[in-house]
């Protein structure tokens, strides 16, 4: 599991707290006494935060009579730094974790999930040991990714639980096309592709309680500053990343920040049973890569082989095969 403690931690929880002050500062210097004062800890306790947060590639400079100045922070979804990048209204991601190395951040959030996170917790890291892809492969996630999971607490009929992903897919492509410039297409159900090759994966895990889904736990995968030559030579032919498309790193926390707060309204009108995959649909399917071509569908049961004809305001897709029969697809992978 994490190798540092829960986000409720003390520590997790001053540190925030430091990078908050410093980042209220703006340019100006926040003395040492002030920040043991309002948190009520020692000038040395303040001190080793601020070097632990240094290790963490925060660029904090210290003046004498002064005190602490931030002149730098690294490109991490920390919850001081992912907070300002969202719409005050945004539910999703007001809380976060980050990690610098975890096995997986679907598994950390569900950890916790059980000790009682809230709604629109983030968990992201730097790294993942044991990331996890759909229908159990693994999910190759070196530093430069953006590896991040949310925690969703809002009740969902069970029957569009399917919206999840494809509202969040997306979410995603808008927020690459906003920072980056890049806009991937969509491959159903929920994968981002750029030329046939994928940019970002989407697995939501979810619990249920008859016909209501609980609480969702949706990891996205996106291959953000990971250089070509990284992926091992096996995920070449398949998998891309934004700086090996775009030449340039993106800042992940405006990334993570742009698709959140575009998902977080779509969320709320699934929790509430109105219309949320069928506002999006025109934009989905300007964006599709599926319809309209010969595909190979593996359902859960079969294996279907046909042209993809169109998909309802559900995201469910339909296939019709070479005898003319039309199959309703509610989850499955697509192969071309
Ligand atoms: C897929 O197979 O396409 C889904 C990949 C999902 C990967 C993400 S990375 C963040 C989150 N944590 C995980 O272990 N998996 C998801």
């Amino acid at each position: 599991m994490a190798e540092t403690a829960p986000f409720w931690s003390e520590s997790e929880r001053v540190r925030n707290a430091i990078v908050d002050m410093l980042l209220a500062a703006e340019d100006g210097y926040v003395s040492g006494q002030a920040m043991s004062e309002s948190l009520g800890i020692t000038r040395t306790a303040v001190w080793k935060h601020l070097q632990h947060l240094m290790e963490l590639g925060f660029a904090i400079e210290a003046v004498h009579g002064q005190g602490y100045r931030l002149r730098g922070h690294p490109d991490i979804l920390m919850a001081p730094l992912l907070r300002r990048r969202l719409p005050s209204a945004c539910r999703l991601g007001q809380d976060a974790v980050w990690v610098p190395r975890v096995d997986s951040t679907n598994a950390l959030a569900w950890q916790c999930a059980r000790e009682g996170a809230p709604h629109g917790l983030v968990v992201s890291a730097g790294e993942q040991t044991g990331g996890r892809g759909r229908h159990g492969r693994s999910w190759f996630s070196p530093q430069g990714g953006l590896w991040m999971s949310v925690l969703l607490r809002r009740p969902i009929p069970l029957s569009r639980a399917a919206e999840v992903t494809l509202l969040a897919s997306v979410a995603v492509r808008r927020a690459i096309g906003e920072t980056t410039g890049l806009w991937p297409g969509i491959k159903w159900p929920n994968d981002i592709v750029h030329h046939g090759r994928k940019l970002c994966g989407i697995l939501a895990e979810i619990r249920a309680d008859g016909e209501v889904v609980e609480q969702v736990v949706l990891g996205i995968g996106i291959n953000a500053n990971i250089p070509a030559d990284a992926f091992p030579p096996e995920l070449r032919r398949t998998a891309t990343s934004v700086l090996a498309e775009t030449g340039t790193s993106v800042d992940r926390v405006a990334l993570a920040a742009a698709l959140l707060a575009a998902f977080d309204p779509w969320l709320e009108a699934l929790a509430d049973d109105r219309p949320a995959f069928a506002e999006l649909a025109e934009e989905w399917r300007a964006a599709n890569v599926t319809l309209g071509r010969w595909v190979r569908v593996a359902t859960p049961t079969r294996l279907l082989v046909g042209v993809a004809e169109r998909v309802d305001d559900r995201g469910v897709l339909y296939i019709r095969t070479e005898s003319g029969e039309v199959c309703a697809v509610h989850s499955g992978d697509v192969l071309f």
